[in-house]
């Protein structure tokens, strides 16, 4: 029996966007599949694979005499393409270096990226892989990361992505299976918010992104959207002021998977479907980026999706702040005053300071309707984040040492690592006009940006995620193709599923 799984079955069926992704699929056998036109082979450092030295010995050592020429010794993350080898059906075949035969989950997906940046050939469309030798988990993290590697947002492109199918022998299907499905949920989630991550401003407003929210009702999410009218009557004044600017004006996407009995972990999202920076207009290049400002919001809906998908047993709640920070006779004007839900007033030094002031109304409404447990937000912030800590290390700001202990640990594992920043500088808040002012009037930007969400926490144990610069790549690396990556979704999750463990 040949046990398909295909990635169209676990995507979101949320209409435009899941057209978008591409679809490899999986099949996991006993043995290694001779109707392919690639052959996959690992190698560690210390000795040759059974499927190896078969081989070898069919090509009439060709495959080992590549090797040495190319100085392939097995080291992790290296390849060798030997092309229409002798005595094979198969058009060609990759040794892939293993290094040692102890790899991590993060070593694994990020092989398996490299595998898929290694078979991206179009002629290349049948794939053999030879894994006996792994584990169930194993083997079903190298799927994993062959998945997240040749995801394609194509949307707009001529010429579409085009399917490949892998056999991979693996020496216990069904737990291969198994472990593959739970990652294959990620995935969906994972891709969801590449895809709206990716998606161009006009297509994705904040009305668009609470439509696709509210696809996950079909899941057992319940998705709550609330209007600019309904926000200005509880007093949300800092969320609505940031879309005024703009046609549709801001929401309030609720997203909510309860699985478990528990009081409810919030994840806050920052929802900026694009930030032209408003009167304090943004003139760098890098405003082309800018669509990419509602990664935070993306990484928490996809979260919710991904744990929604496996049914997994904990309650989650996602709370989006969702606005185009636009220029327009209603704009907010620098030197406005506002008062947020929470009762703090906020005069506007800079415009382009809006992430924080969707924040802070979105916690104090997860706070006020859901009592969490914990809190936790995550948001493309500033810039100064970027300049510290570039576009793979996250940052992380918090009063509670265990929870950047489990988030870092967490991060750790799935390849999306954080680095701890402190708090502070909280005289440079001070306002004469108001009780806070939106951005320091000094000190680095990504602290004093923090420290404004931490006066918004209430007694909640809070942690920030600043992920400026981590969502949308230049180039492609690893497990992350270009464009949006998805950031923080395996992070979430991860910590979600195994924070329990650890308390
Ligand atoms: N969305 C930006 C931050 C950003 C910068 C994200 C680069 C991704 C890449 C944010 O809204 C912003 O403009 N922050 C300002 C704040 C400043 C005015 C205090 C910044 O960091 O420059
Ligand atoms: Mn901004
Ligand atoms: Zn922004």
């Amino acid at each position: 029996m040949t046990l398909k799984l295909s990635r169209l079955a676990v995507l979101t069926s949320a209409l435009f966007l899941s057209a978008t992704s591409n679809a490899d699929t999986f099949s996991f056998e006993n043995k290694i599949s001779s109707n392919a036109d690639t052959l996959v082979l690992f190698q560690s450092d210390t000795h040759k694979s059974a499927a190896m030295t078969s081989y070898d010995k069919k090509t009439q050592g060709q495959l080992s005499k590549a090797a040495s020429v190319n100085e392939f010794t097995g080291a992790y993350n290296s390849f060798v393409e030997i092309l229409a080898p002798t005595n094979l059906d198969y058009d060609r075949v990759l040794l892939v270096g293993l290094g040692s035969e102890t790899l991590s989950q993060a070593q694994l997906t990020q092989l398996g990226g490299n595998i898929s940046a290694n078979l991206s050939k179009k002629q290349i469309q049948n794939i053999a892989l030879s894994g006996q030798s792994f584990n169930a988990e194993q083997a079903a993290q190298l799927a994993h990361g062959i998945n997240l590697r040749a995801y394609q947002f194509d949307k707009y492109k001529q010429e579409k992505y085009q399917e490949k199918s892998y056999s991979f022998s693996v020496s216990n299907k069904k737990d291969v299976v198994k472990h593959y499905q739970q990652l294959a949920d990620i995935q969906s989630g994972i891709f969801l918010a590449r895809d709206l991550t990716n998606e161009v401003p006009t297509e994705l407003t904040p009305v668009d992104f609470a439509n696709q929210a509210k696809a996950l009702e079909k899941l057992g999410v319940t998705v709550t959207v609330l209007e600019p009218n309904e926000l200005k009557k509880l007093g949300m004044n800092a969320l609505e002021a940031v879309g005024r600017g703009s046609d549709q004006g801001s929401r309030l996407v609720v997203a909510h998977y309860q699985g478990s009995d528990d009081a409810p972990v919030a994840i806050i999202g920052k929802g900026i479907t694009f930030d032209s920076g408003g009167y304090n207009i943004k003139t760098h290049e890098s405003i082309v980026r800018m669509k990419s400002d509602m990664a935070g919001a993306a990484a928490a809906l996809g979260t919710v999706q991904a744990l929604a998908k496996m049914k997994a047993n904990v309650n989650v709640v996602a709370v989006m702040g969702m606005a185009a920070n636009m220029v327009s006779e209603s704009s907010v004007a620098p030197g406005d005053v506002l008062t947020t839900a929470e009762g703090l007033s906020v005069e506007i030094t800079n415009t382009d300071a809006e992430g924080r002031l969707v924040l802070i109304d979105a916690m104090w409404y997860a706070r006020e309707k859901f009592k969490p447990s914990v809190l936790v937000d995550i948001a493309t912030l500033t810039g100064g984040k970027y300049r510290a800590l570039g576009t793979e290390l996250g940052g992380i700001f918090s009063t509670d040492d265990k929870l950047v202990k489990q988030l870092t640990y967490a991060g750790k594992s799935v390849n999306e690592p954080l680095w701890h920043l402190p708090l502070g500088y909280e005289d440079m808040l001070k306002s004469s006009i108001a009780d806070l002012r939106n951005t320091g009037s000094g000190g680095p930007s990504a602290t004093t940006a923090a420290t404004f969400l931490q006066h918004f926490t209430g007694d909640t144990p809070w942690a920030h995620i600043d992920m400026a610069g981590n969502a949308l790549n230049a180039s492609a690396k690893n497990e992350y193709p270009v464009g949006g990556t998805g950031y923080g979704v395996r992070l979430l999750t991860e910590w979600l599923l195994t924070r329990d463990n650890s308390k």
